[in-house]
């Protein structure tokens, strides 16, 4: 039900939720990229095109571009966002179960937008709603709306998101905007993705399946200089602290790779470099300042991206 793709003009099939990158088909995604252009662009005016909408901001984990880029989108659309400051001020520390929490955003708004730890939240919260659900990052796997910045902001460097060449770097096992990267990539044709991690946190097993049967071309590898020089995109992500459930582990990886201005000069000039953000100590902030560095950029374009799918969803 929830992988019914979009049809070929574009618009969202009957059912609205976005869980997965993968809820939506390529010609979907390419609407969205259209339209967000087009606002970034100032060439059309969307500013009353949601008045009168509400959106529930439901954010159980922590949150600031996601959330604020949201809510942004929300406003700059002429709608209005309502939100919980902390899931601890919600009826949930009551004992409220998850079900009866959504089920009441559902009455008092038009679009549902969640972020939670658990997989299946969002996917359980769409079962329960009649309101759209939007995924803002659940676990290990699904970051969709961050996916679509990060394809948006390919295609506005690069010109393309089809037959480039991927560095996906870092903690592949945990990092949920790696995840749904990868998953993303999987509806257009890269020319090569390389996974690139240190051995403890290379992709899982099911990422490996899902992109040999997709027939994409990968290659995995625990050092970035073997490729730095030959790729298109390079996309940071940081150690996933917060889901390593033990300690020890975490401090195993702690620090074992940094992105620093020696790498970036080694790039191709019009090559780029993502990251979702927030970021630790794996990409040095000496890197800023060159050209290739494009992830605030990327951030910035979020509001674009969200403005588009808000709008879609919501009209
Ligand atoms: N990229 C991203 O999800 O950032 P936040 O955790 O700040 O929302």
């Amino acid at each position: 039900m929830f992988n019914s793709v979009g049809p070929p003009n574009g618009r969202m099939s009957g059912h609205r939720d976005v869980v997965d990158i993968t809820d939506l088909s390529r010609a979907v995604l390419e609407e969205v990229f259209k339209v967000a252009s087009q606002i970034e662009n100032q060439e059309i005016d969307l500013s009353h095109s949601l008045d009168g909408k509400v959106m529930a901001l439901a954010f159980f984990e922590p949150s600031t571009r996601t959330r604020l880029s949201f809510e942004s989108a929300m406003c700059r659309l002429g709608g209005k966002a309502i939100t919980f400051l902390e899931p601890v001020m919600t009826s949930a520390a009551k004992g409220e179960n998850f079900a009866d929490t959504v089920r009441m955003l559902d009455y008092y708004s038009d679009v549902i937008v969640i972020r939670h730890s658990v997989e299946g939240a969002s996917r359980f919260a769409a079962d329960v709603c009649n309101s759209p659900v939007i995924n803002a990052g659940e676990g290990m796997m699904y970051h969709p709306t961050q996916t679509m910045i990060d394809l948006y902001e390919v295609l506005k460097c690069l010109g393309n998101i089809d037959g480039l060449r991927y560095a996906v770097v870092g903690d592949l096992r945990h990092a949920r905007v790696a995840s749904s990267l990868i998953r993303g990539l999987m509806m257009f044709r890269p020319d090569m993705i390389y996974l690139v991690s240190p051995d403890r946190l290379r992709v899982l097993e099911e990422t490996r399946r899902s992109l040999s049967a997709a027939k994409i071309r990968f290659e995995e590898r625990t050092s970035l200089a073997e490729v730095l020089g030959s790729v298109d995109v390079i996309y940071l992500t940081r150690i996933q602290r917060e889901r390593f459930g033990d300690a020890l582990e975490y401090e195993r990886v702690k620090g074992s790779y940094s992105f620093v201005e020696d790498d970036v000069k080694k790039m191709k000039k019009d090559s780029i470099v993502l990251h979702a953000l927030p970021r630790v100590d794996e990409l040095s902030p000496a890197v800023d300042r060159y050209p290739q560095a494009k992830y605030f950029e990327q951030a910035k374009r979020g509001v674009f991206v969200r403005m588009a799918l808000l709008n879609m969803v919501l009209r």
